[in-house]
């Protein structure tokens, strides 16, 4: 199975640029920037990296966060997701990028934008293509949304293909955002929030009907709600299931009790995906490897989820038929 799951050129469609630097990335920055206090010490860094409970994840997430200061850094950080990308046959990412965050923390939009694009150009020659995500970082308000998306509409980067929303759900009711989705969508962007991460089933249908949802960011508590499972079988909305992150935050108790088996059962497009990997200890093969062994998927039901994900991306139709054909050859 194992290397079944590595042959399967795979999509990658929920993954955080920040919560994607893995250690030797940390450590190119923290020696870059040793002001910033994070463990230039291979070992020590690995401590600091070893994921406690949610606050610990947020505080090296922040920390990561406050190296980024200019296009090297950025630059540094997709090459390094696209490298871990390329080791595991992963073709083709949707990268979530939060430019608020980068702009408060005095990073000037230009030099974001040239480390993206850099960053990608290296990416494609390792195979990797990358598409980004501009996301709103929900705690941050309507003032972050306002500015993510007239960064998001007025730069307009290759590649930028959807608008996200993060965060914390509790208290910050999807609905508010919806005219910055609208505008959004009206500028041909997808949208693809966050939503039944870490609150109820009322939170994915706000994200359904308030935003539009073309794909469900986790979606996990939607089997809270057989109306609207129903509904997402019906229209197609895939969920960007994270199984191992879903252990890791608490949100579930195993990938064996994940709801990840009734979403199947019932029909619904669920995609495999792994949020904020190093933070986590997951990768892309790993989630399929586990959910495979949980539910005791066969091959051909692994290929299944490895095509979701491939339907489900926001790739030009030729390129999908390209690795589903490709898909195909491995399952034959
Ligand atoms: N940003 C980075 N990781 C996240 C997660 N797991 N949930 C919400 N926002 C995030
Ligand atoms: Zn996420």
């Amino acid at each position: 199975m194992r290397s079944f799951i590595h042959a399967l050129p795979k999509v990658e469609l929920h993954v955080h640029l920040v919560g994607s630097a893995g250690v030797g990335t940390v450590l190119e920055l923290a020696r870059r920037h040793p002001e910033a206090g994070v463990p230039t010490d291979r070992a020590e860094l690995e401590r600091f990296y070893t994921f406690r409970d949610f606050d610990h994840f947020l505080k090296v997430y922040w920390a990561v966060q406050s190296m980024l200061k200019g296009r090297a850094d950025i630059h540094t950080l997709v090459v390094g997701l696209a490298r871990e990308l390329a080791r595991q046959n992963v073709r083709y990412a949707e990268v979530t990028v939060t430019p608020h965050n980068h702009i408060t923390d005095g990073m000037a939009g230009d030099e974001l934008l040239a480390g993206l694009a850099s960053g990608r150009a290296e990416a494609a020659a390792l195979g990797v293509d990358l598409a980004w995500c501009f996301d709103i970082p929900g705690e941050k308000g309507l003032v972050a949304a306002r500015e993510t998306l007239t960064f998001a509409l007025s730069e307009r980067p290759d590649g930028l293909v959807s608008f996200g929303l993060a965060g914390p759900e509790a208290g910050i009711g999807r609905a508010q955002f919806a005219p910055f989705f609208d505008a959004a969508r009206d500028a041909g962007l997808h949208s693809v929030p966050h939503a039944g991460e870490t609150t109820g089933p009322e939170t994915i249908w706000s994200a359904v009907r308030d935003l539009r949802a073309e794909r469900i960011g986790h979606g996990t508590s939607c089997v809270e709600d057989p109306a609207l499972v129903e509904h997402l079988v019906l229209k197609g909305i895939p969920l960007e299931v994270c199984p191992t992150s879903n252990v890791r935050t608490q949100q579930v108790a195993s990938i064996e009790t994940h709801p990840v088996r009734q979403m199947l059962d019932a029909g619904v497009v669920v995609t495999l995906n792994t949020d904020d990997p190093p933070f986590f200890g997951a990768t892309l093969e790993g989630e399929y490897l586990a959910v495979a062994a949980a539910l005791d998927l066969t091959p051909a039901q692994v290929a299944r989820l490895a095509e979701n994900a491939v339907l489900a991306s926001f790739l030009p139709g030729s390129r999908k038929t390209a690795l589903l054909e490709e898909i195909a050859d491995v399952v034959a």
